[in-house]
């Protein structure tokens, strides 16, 4: 039996059956290979004076251009970010933004699943495979296990809202590397703003020395209150950081002090301090 399907049909098959690297029959040595051409140099914009020519009606199509170096592209995302008074408007701007690279390889802009209106809001690192695929967060063999921790003190999707710092998922599932935390910051700080949850769950130690600008890793930084602030919130947050689920996977004997984090967020809720 043969299937027919279309160049972009094929290649999302292969997407969805997890291959997203290529390689060819024979090995190549790259460093034996001719260096590739330079690019040819950006024509020069014509003077103010003078009307641009017109668009070549057969111009040969253009590949998009290479995204911004991050600075500047965590600059151009603190600008789309302020100018968002909804959570839609945010959604649409993550969707809409071409600053990181990571973006063109990713299927979906994972944005948040939960509550908007939920007094907690729980924040991890970035979509893996199975949320990149569904669009929404922690829905995988670590979504699972987040659900369970927060059943364990009383919670769900219906009382909590959650979200990750980098809305793309990294390739081959690594870690997103410094410059995309700091290009997505503006727009996770952003969301908690719109969000203005009475309480921060951190997940994991990209999450929490990023939302709580620190430096030490997650064993340091787990299982203590810190407040988060940010210009557009009315008051600081208190925010827990505790072991991400992927590592409670990884790691069960570290489960023992999740539970402990997530009773000073239970007891927290209920009045305590
Ligand atoms: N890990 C995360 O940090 N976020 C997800 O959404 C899934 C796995």
């Amino acid at each position: 039996m043969t299937i027919d399907l279309a160049p972009d049909q094929l290649l999302r098959w292969y997407i969805d059956a997890g291959i997203d690297a290529c390689v060819g029959e024979e090995p190549v040595d790259r460093f034996a290979a001719p260096k590739p051409a330079p690019p040819p140099r950006e024509a020069a914009p014509p003077p103010a004076n003078r009307p641009a020519a017109p668009a070549r009606a057969f111009a040969a199509p253009t590949e998009a251009p290479p995204p911004a170096p991050a600075r500047e592209s965590a600059g151009t995302a603190a600008h789309i970010a302020a100018e968002c008074t909804t959570l839609e408007a945010l959604r649409a701007a993550l969707e809409a933004f071409d600053g990181l690279a990571m973006k063109r390889t990713a299927q979906s802009t994972v944005f948040a699943d939960g509550n908007p209106e939920a007094d907690v809001m729980v924040i991890g690192e970035a979509p893996g495979q199975d949320e990149d695929r569904q669009g929404l967060p922690f829905v995988g063999r670590s979504g699972k296990l987040l659900d369970r921790m927060l059943a364990s003190i009383g919670l769900d999707r219906s009382t909590t809202y959650i979200t990750n710092v980098v809305p793309w998922r990294p390739l081959e599932n690594r870690k997103p590397s410094p410059d995309e935390v700091a290009v997505c910051m503006p727009f996770v700080a952003r969301h908690i703003e719109l969000v203005d949850p009475q309480l921060l769950i951190l997940l994991g130690g990209a999450s929490a020395s990023a939302l709580l600008a620190r430096h030490e890793g997650i064993m340091r930084l787990r299982g203590r209150w810190f407040d988060y602030s940010s210009p557009g919130l009315p008051r600081p947050v208190p925010a827990m950081a505790t072991y991400h689920p992927a590592y409670l996977l990884r790691t069960p004997a570290a489960k023992r002090d999740a539970w402990r984090d997530l009773l000073q967020v239970k007891k927290r809720l209920s009045g305590g301090a």
